[in-house]
């Protein structure tokens, strides 16, 4: 294999892995907020992957070229380098600082509430099931099935989910939306997210909740905003899933 083919094989596979490692470590995007993190993990991953290549360059050179062969003498000692020392230690500091004010502006952003959101989602957690309600209409769905429950939810506009526990620590956990965030009894905890594509994403709880704890999925079926209005209007006020059980009521047999 001629050098040019080498180096061109060796491009190729680190590309290749970067991109199996971008594309493999996070599920794709679903949400507004899920997008901003992808945006930062890309950042995370770009300035990881550059280090690296400099790293295990740098060490795979200097083992080569300077690897002890028989009857060298002994280089010359030295004692430190203050301003190479000084070097490495200001490049790592302002990465990491850079990294940090990312991290803070796409939390912010994440975090942040709509003052108007287009609608309101109360999520109840229980051992071991959840209760999705939507409180001005007073339609609210609870399911323990094989599947759990189903939230029908509009896209492209925000969505003020509210979660809130009935017994233990629970968490409300959509891989696609790159958000978790625990269901603590006592507290309800509020968040933002804004849907971009119809589709149903499935969901977990997240917070190891008991024996049954495997058996708290759910999932999130994304609709127009028409089609949204007319599934509301469909539903009784209070419905519930076929095969569901009220919060508090015994624990599902196996
Ligand atoms: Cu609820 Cu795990």
């Amino acid at each position: 294999m001629s050098r040019r083919v080498r180096r061109a094989v060796i491009r190729v596979g680190a590309v290749a892995a970067l991109a199996a490692v971008g594309a493999g470590c996070l599920p794709a995007p679903a949400t507004e907020e899920a997008q901003q993190v992808t945006a930062l993990y890309g950042v995370f991953v770009a300035i990881a992957a550059v280090i690296a290549l400099v790293v295990f360059g740098l060490a795979t050179w200097a083992i080569v070229r300077h690897r002890q062969r028989p009857g060298d003498p002994l280089p010359e000692q030295t004692h430190g380098s203050l301003r190479l020392e000084l070097v490495w230690t200001g490049i790592p500091v302002l990465i990491i600082l850079g990294l940090f004010a990312g991290t803070l502006a796409v939390l912010g952003r994440v975090d942040a509430h709509d003052p108007s959101p287009g609608v309101e989602l109360r999520v109840e957690a229980f051992r071991w099931g959840w209760t999705f309600s939507y409180p001005p209409s007073g339609v609210s769905v609870t399911g323990v099935s094989p599947d759990g429950p189903e939230a029908v939810l509009p896209v492209g506009e925000p969505i003020k989910i509210v979660v809130a526990s009935h017994d233990v620590i629970h968490a409300f956990f959509v891989p696609v939306f790159l958000f978790k965030r625990d269901v603590i009894p006592g507290r309800e905890s509020t968040f933002d997210v804004t849907i971009d594509e119809p589709g149903t994403y499935r969901g977990q709880c997240a917070e190891f909740c008991g024996i049954y704890h495997s058996r708290m999925p759910f999932s999130i079926r994304a609709v127009s905003r028409a089609e949204f209005d007319q599934w509301l209007a469909s539903q009784p006020a209070a419905s519930a899933a076929p095969g569901s059980a009220a919060p508090g009521s015994p624990e599902p047999v196996p």
